[in-house]
């Protein structure tokens, strides 16, 4: 080594050590003047548009193993929705013995009209995890959706909720009956309150339907303004309510820290804190993915749609948004999908990571104010003790040029001398896909094209804990999970 370079690697570590990004981690849950997201016990899951579900479940082998890969990591099956744009297009058919009923020009395509039988519920009833079945409003058929919530409340034995309408502020452009005459958030919401009472009566159940579920942004379409028209009587129906939401925009946009937690506080924050304060109930994002419309091919299948997965899930159920359901659209035609019949989607891995933290923690903590680039998060177990933090250097990278570096620092751990394992997220850049090779990883593991099934070996790297601190390297577009416990 010349005196040259000695010199240049010097002033890059003292450059390092001055600027690293310093979370103190507290020792208990509650303290440090942190804000506490109590945790749902599986808060990261899967929304299946309504005609595709049984698609997904009996011809796409990814699907069972990418849902039980996480039911392995936690202990729970992640919940999962079914529902989306054709669930307002779909007509209940007791008589008919198939799943689902229509007919595509192209296989790429969603069906303009369907109609669905009882084996579409006995189907959702045969998972083992919690499901939310969307049904139709827009056709005004409100006897037809009677019979179909009836089936579902009887076959699908872990129902959690079920929805009467989706994304309802489109009625109007989608021609749907229902908005045949005036239709505003106004006329809407009391659509919603009279469905919950006369679908919740009918079905006998209190505390089952998922309210909401519109898609143009809060307060104009939010559940402030549906939980000023419901009574009583009403709102004892409402188990839960629900937005859904596409921030869009460029790979670097989306994958960038602060625009993320901006997002996430701009839209949700006043929302979620009114049903808190009004209600008590749960706030959740129904449906979800990166760009809207089953998502955007240069941009969603990216390994910064990935890094925004996993910064997305976790910012939300920091500010209590109690679960997140990313969309999966039509097999075969969908870039935001984690996965498809033949080949992983990059946000599975960013998924995953998300999953790892949460993984049996019961409190969730934000540790940045949601300002820069570097972002923190700590998960708490069932005695309020850190479990994991996750570190997240959002700068971009775009495989040119040099690849930047951050050191976070984590103080407060105790432990004197002790060894703290992690688990790296980290691939080629921001621009690799998992469908075109790229050197994606989590903790050095990949998940099989068209199989979900996990290789490599798990991989863990350690530092020693001095003086309560510990402080690791993480690139641009890395994230590091590193484990307390
Ligand atoms: C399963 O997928 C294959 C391949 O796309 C398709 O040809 C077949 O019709 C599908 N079967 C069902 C039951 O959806
Ligand atoms: C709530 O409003 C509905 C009509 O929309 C009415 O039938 C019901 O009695 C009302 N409940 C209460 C507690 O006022
Ligand atoms: C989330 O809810 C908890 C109480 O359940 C509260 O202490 C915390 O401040 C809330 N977080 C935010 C971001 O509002
Ligand atoms: C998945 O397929 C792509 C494209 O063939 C390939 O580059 C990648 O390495 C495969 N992934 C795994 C984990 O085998």
């Amino acid at each position: 080594m010349t005196k040259i370079t000695q010199y240049a690697v010097l002033c890059a570590t003292l450059a390092q050590g001055v600027d690293a990004v310093t979370f103190a981690v507290p020792s208990k849950v509650g303290t440090g003047g942190y804000s506490y997201a109590p945790l749902d016990p599986a808060p990261l899951g899967i929304s299946f548009e309504f005609f595709a579900f049984p698609s997904y479940f009996t011809n796409v082998t990814a699907t069972n193993q990418c849902l039980s890969n996480w039911k392995d990591l936690t202990g729970v099956w992640p919940p999962i929705r079914i529902g989306g744009t054709t669930q307002d297009r779909a007509s209940f058919d007791a008589s008919t013995s198939a799943y689902v009923d229509y007919s595509v020009a192209n296989p790429a395509d969603a069906p303009m009209t369907l109609t669905f039988g009882p084996k579409f519920m006995t189907l959702a009833g045969t998972y083992p995890g919690r499901v939310v079945v969307g049904l139709n409003r827009g056709k005004n058929n409100i006897q037809n959706t009677i019979a179909a919530a009836k089936v579902a409340v009887a076959e699908v034995k872990n129902l959690l909720a079920i929805e009467l309408g989706n994304e309802p502020e489109y009625y109007p452009k989608d021609g749907q009956p229902i908005a045949s005459g005036t239709w505003n958030p106004s006329v809407d919401a009391t659509s919603q309150v009279n469905w919950n009472i006369q679908v919740g009566s009918a079905v006998g159940k209190n505390n089952i339907i998922q309210a909401g579920n519109w898609n143009q942004a809060p307060p104009q379409w939010g559940a402030a303004q549906l939980m000023a028209k419901e009574n009583a009587t009403s709102r004892q129906y409402v188990r839960h309510y629900a937005h859904h939401n596409y921030p869009g925009g460029s790979i670097q946009k989306l994958q960038t820290h602060s625009e993320t937690a901006s997002n996430i506080r701009s839209l949700f924050d006043a929302d979620v804190a009114a049903v808190k304060q009004q209600t008590g109930k749960e706030y959740v994002l129904g449906e979800t993915n990166s760009v809207s419309g089953g998502g955007a091919a240069a941009i969603s299948p990216t390994w910064g749609a990935a890094l925004w997965t996993m910064d997305y899930v976790l910012r939300a159920t920091a500010s209590n948004i109690s679960r997140t359901y990313f969309h999966h659209g039509t097999v075969g035609n969908c870039q935001y999908c984690f996965w498809g019949r033949y080949s992983m989607g990059a946000p599975y891995y960013g998924a995953t990571a998300a999953v790892a933290l949460l993984a049996g923690a019961r409190h969730l903590a934000a540790l940045d104010n949601g300002a820069g680039n570097y972002a923190g998060y700590a998960s708490f177990d069932g005695e309020g003790r850190p479990l994991r933090v996750l570190v997240y250097n959002s700068d971009y990278y775009a495989a040119t040029g040099n690849r930047g570096s951050q050191a976070f620092t984590l103080t407060g751990l105790d432990g004197g001398g002790s060894v703290v394992r992690a688990k790296r997220l980290t691939a080629g850049s921001s621009l690799s896909r998992a469908d075109r090779g790229g050197d994606l990883s989590f903790g050095g593991q990949t998940w099989g094209n068209g199989t979900c099934v996990v290789g490599g070996k798990e991989t863990f790297e350690t530092a020693s804990v001095a003086n309560g601190q510990v402080t690791f390297q993480v690139k641009a577009a890395e994230a590091l999970l590193v484990y307390l416990q």
